[in-house]
């Protein structure tokens, strides 16, 4: 009997400079994540715009993750500060719409933890994993 695993459909948002390369350093230590997590480069992480997340959920994402350098250490001086502050305000407002807290993260990563951004995933897809289907934000034109 095949039993019908429900695996999440993860978004990452990653920006170039130190997140990007710690994935690509959790790659080449052979470090795992799952396969569920679909990877989208950024510049910076204040390149993610709100609208962004929003789209991501309406096409059927389960959670959405975006990962940046380190305060203080971003390629652009202050765009993660930007997003910080931007992602607070997000945040509280899918909150507000009945999305769980659980579904977004923001992570600093930078481009030496490899392991801490494979931790990271793997941790988010298992909280993702136990919130279920993520059916709030779902356009159901955009179902295949
Ligand atoms: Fe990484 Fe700005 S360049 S957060």
């Amino acid at each position: 009997m095949q039993v019908n695993e429900y695996k999440p459909l993860i978004v990452a948002f990653c920006c170039n400079w130190c997140s990007y390369a710690g994935a690509d350093l959790a790659g080449n230590n052979r470090l795992s994540y799952p396969a569920d997590v679909k990877i989208i480069r950024v510049p910076c992480s204040c390149r993610v715009n709100p609208m962004f997340i929003l789209r991501a959920f309406q096409r059927g994402a389960d959670g959405v993750i975006i990962c940046g350098c380190h305060p203080g250490d971003c390629h652009y001086t202050s765009g993660n500060y930007y997003t910080r502050r931007r992602m607070a305000a997000l945040f509280s407002m899918l909150d507000f719409l009945g999305i769980e807290r659980e579904r977004t993260r923001l992570e600093w990563v930078s481009a030496a933890e490899g392991a801490k951004f494979a931790a990271t995933m793997n941790d988010f897809v298992e909280t993702v994993t136990a919130l279920g289907e993520n059916k709030r934000l779902e356009d159901l034109r955009c179902k295949k």
